[in-house]
């Protein structure tokens, strides 16, 4: 599905960026220790060197609210009229995350509610706020992609364990005009449930019921087909980027950045080669956190922008993946604010 709103229109602003990373600094060699890996095979297989994992105790809400408190302070606001929480790792099954973190930022009764597209989480988020800014239920927007993989890992499974790290991204948004520098232009969004059961974490939810069946307790745990997620990764993005770009009339060279979702520096590769925008366009962070699902669009974005290499006025494609399986892209010319 593609949806752009029309030009002179009323448009969702990007005003500020936050993020929060967890002090725990995870390196490949920590988990040499107790994992049958090596360094050289993380790094040569995925690009990762370390990731950030919260401290027991610590869950998802908290980053978000610390990333929020940032991207509201960057933005100068002290108010939203929504805030959209995307996470796989929620702090409890019921109820939402995002209420309890408003209400942490002192965000009154502002309306607030969570999104479940695993990595596409910050994209769909994006899409939702955007979309009730465009339709004048919302005049501003806290966006936030946090979560605590940690609390799903399996700790005995190498293939998915050294990957996955914590953190948290949030972006501020208000209502605008869609020639603004920082206006989201369009979104490309899809699915393909066919695939569900590439990314899992099996038990939790009402398919597989504890009163039923005495749940495996590694069906807590989440787990993926790699080998298969990878090829869906990039042509999925691809093949989204491309509808979107088609769609608000960028050709792929006039795109400066590239923000895939972080999962594998080798997918971000394949993306650019795919899309036909030169690597060194591709925005990497991944070797420093690792995959961490709904927060790795904005800490990518946040962190590029922090070091200077995405500036007011440059062209910057966003697009993730995810389970569902989920996909989803956006783009805007980036804006002269702050990242904090
Ligand atoms: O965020 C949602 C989207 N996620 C993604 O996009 C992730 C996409 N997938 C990937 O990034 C890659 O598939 C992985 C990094 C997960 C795995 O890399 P790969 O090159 O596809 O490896 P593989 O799964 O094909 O496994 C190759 C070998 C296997 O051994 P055999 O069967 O060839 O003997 C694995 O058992 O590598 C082995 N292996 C490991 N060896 C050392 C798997 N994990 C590890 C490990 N250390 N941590």
């Amino acid at each position: 599905m593609s949806v752009v709103p029309r030009a002179g229109r009323r448009a969702a602003i990007i005003q500020g960026l936050g993020t929060f990373l967890p002090e725990r600094v995870v390196t490949n060699a920590a988990l040499s220790e107790r994992l049958d890996t090596t360094d050289e095979w993380i790094r040569s297989r995925t690009g990762i060197r370390e990731r950030r994992w919260a401290e027991s105790g610590t869950a998802t809400g908290d980053l978000a609210v610390e990333a929020g408190a940032r991207a509201l302070k960057a933005a100068s606001m002290s108010h939203v009229d929504v805030v959209v929480l995307a996470t796989t790792t929620p702090d409890h099954p019921c109820p939402g995350t995002a209420p309890a973190v408003a209400a942490r930022l002192g965000l009154g009764h502002a309306m607030a509610f969570d999104v479940s597209a695993v990595c596409t989480g910050f994209i769909y988020a994006l899409a939702t706020a955007s979309s009730l800014i465009v339709a004048g239920l919302a005049e501003s927007a806290l966006v936030i992609g946090a979560e605590t993989y940690s609390t799903i890992l399996n700790p005995e499974d190498r293939s998915s364990a050294v990957i996955f790290g914590d953190g948290a991204g949030a972006a501020v948004l208000t209502a605008g005009d869609l020639a603004e520098p920082g206006a989201l232009l369009g979104f490309d969004l899809g699915s393909d449930g066919e695939h569900a059961d590439l990314i899992t974490v099996p038990a939790g939810g009402s398919r597989q019921r504890a009163q039923d069946v005495e749940p495996d307790p590694a069906d807590f745990y989440f787990t993926m087909r790699g080998r298969e997620v990878f090829t869906h990764a990039v042509t999925r993005m691809g093949q989204s980027s491309k509808a979107l770009l088609d769609r608000i009339g960028w050709p792929t060279a006039s795109v400066d950045h590239l923000v895939g979702h972080q999962a594998n520096v080798r997918i971000l590769q394949s993306l650019a080669d795919f899309l036909d925008i030169e690597r060194r366009r591709a925005v990497v962070n991944l070797d420093r956190v690792g995959n961490t699902s709904a927060a790795s669009i904005p800490l990518a974005l946040a962190d590029a922008v922090r070091l200077g290499t995405v500036q007011a006025g440059d062209r910057v494609l966003l697009s993730a993946f995810g389970g569902g399986l989920t996909w989803g892209s956006t783009a805007l010319i980036w804006p002269e604010i702050e990242s904090c």
